[in-house]
């Protein structure tokens, strides 16, 4: 299985982040837009396995209550789009937790350092740099989730294996 960690978005949230998306569709002449049932904050990236016990575990290692988050900004890796999320020392902490209990069990997490950030989308193709209001919207975390990562029918379609509350 293709496995990642993730922290999942009310509605609230995702409404405003479709907005973005509509501001983006209108500034492109191609894009590969993530599916609104999709979006998503990733806090490590798996790849494939199968050794889920020990992902279990390595999630309740972590010392981590629940936090306030808030989206806001907007940028660019390349040209993959994405929505921001605002400095958040609690946020960073359980990211870092986390990849190091993953650590901890062998498991090959990227060293990169952590940039949270919500792929609005791929692919992306325009005349002039895309400008992109996103609203400062807070949420509270209070749990995440690990995702099963597959295509179906020819959709990248994202399934919760796993909730564990903060
Ligand atoms: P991205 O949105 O920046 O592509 C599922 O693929 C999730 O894991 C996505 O949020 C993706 O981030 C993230 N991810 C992190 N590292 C990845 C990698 N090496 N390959 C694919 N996805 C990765």
């Amino acid at each position: 299985m293709r496995l990642f960690i993730a922290i999942p978005f009310p509605d609230a949230i995702k409404t405003a982040l479709l907005s973005a998306q509509d501001q983006l569709r209108q500034q492109c002449k191609y894009a590969n837009f993530s599916r609104p049932e999709n979006l998503h904050l990733t806090l490590a990236f798996l790849g494939e396995t199968n050794r889920l016990q020990e992902i279990k575990q390595a999630m309740h290692a972590v010392d981590a209550a629940p936090f306030s988050m808030t989206i806001g900004g907007f940028g660019h890796f390349g040209d993959l789009y994405w929505a921001g999320i605002r400095r958040n020392p609690a946020l960073e902490s359980l990211a870092l937790q986390l990849q190091n209990a993953l650590r901890d069990r062998d498991f090959a997490i990227e060293r990169r350092p952590f940039r949270p950030h919500i792929t609005l989308a791929r692919q992306v193709a325009a005349d002039a740099p895309p400008k992109c209001t996103v609203p400062s919207i807070s949420m509270q975390a209070d749990h995440m989730l690990l995702m099963k990562s597959e295509r179906i029918g020819g959709k990248l379609t994202y399934t919760p294996v796993y909730k564990m509350h903060l």
